[in-house]
């Protein structure tokens, strides 16, 4: 679309486009892991994230949940709705895996009874460091009325993922959502992809996500091929 480039992250550039609202999500294929300490690049993940990001947002708005997604426009890009993004990122666990693992010992792979919900401050400088509702009070990240909103969001977004997933033979371990404010409202932002998700397969628990990456087992691009090709169905 050409519009100016208003902020580059490690995996995406957000273009203005010729409305004050809306903005152009451009995918790179640009990986970073541990805080940008390890940086490649993944051939064609831009197209996939991008692909498999809309195919979530179509699914989770035919399931009530509102998020700045308005279309796709091409193969890298969609337009969304501009936000003023909460400095909050949202992640629920329904299996222990990475860092949830180390910090409370439990094996990877080790089901949670019932899903886990957890709060980082969302600070590159700081490593986003996990902080709970007392925290985010303090800092004035957003209101308790916003923060249960959050999580309650946050676990019906889970609800809807991990069955659409399993019909599709995938188990979703984790993901992290982040959240904005377009006007007053508040609405789901960022991405829903293997950069951002657990995917393993329902029966070899085999890695369909960015933790190939991350923790250089090969086949990066294959696997998230083979979750949109399993989305896509
Ligand atoms: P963690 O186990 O490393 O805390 O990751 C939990 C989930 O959050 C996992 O699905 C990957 C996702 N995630 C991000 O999207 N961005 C990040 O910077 C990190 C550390 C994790
Ligand atoms: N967001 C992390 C980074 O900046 C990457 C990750 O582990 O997903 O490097």
């Amino acid at each position: 679309m050409g519009g100016k480039l208003l902020y580059e992250g490690k995996a995406k550039k957000i273009f203005e486009t010729g409305h004050p609202y809306e903005v152009e999500v451009y995918f790179k294929d640009d990986a970073t892991a541990f805080n940008g300490a390890k940086k490649g690049q993944i051939n064609s993940k831009g197209i996939l994230n991008n692909a498999i990001s809309s195919l979530f947002f179509e699914l989770l708005e035919a399931n009530g949940v509102k998020s700045h997604y308005l279309k796709r426009i091409d193969e890298r890009s969609m337009l969304v709705k501009k936000l003023k993004i909460i400095q909050i990122e949202v992640v629920v666990r329904n299996i222990a895996a990475g860092s949830l693992s180390k910090r409370i010992g439990w094996p990877e792979g080790k089901a949670l009874p019932s899903p886990v919900v957890e709060f980082y401050y969302k600070d590159d400088d700081l490593g986003d460091p996990l902080i709970n509702d007392y925290h985010v009070a303090a800092m004035g990240l957003a209101t308790p009325e916003e923060l249960a909103w959050l999580a309650a969001e946050s676990l019906r977004v889970n609800a809807i993922l991990r069955d659409h997933l399993l019909a599709r033979k995938v188990k979703l371990v984790d993901f992290k959502l982040e959240f904005g404010k377009s006007d007053e409202e508040l609405l789901l932002g960022d991405e829903i992809s293997p950069d951002t998700c657990r995917f393993w397969d329902s029966e070899t628990n085999l890695r369909l996500d960015k933790d190939r990456f991350r923790r250089d087992m090969g086949g990066v691009e294959e696997a998230y091929q083979e979750m949109y090709d399993r989305l896509k169905g």
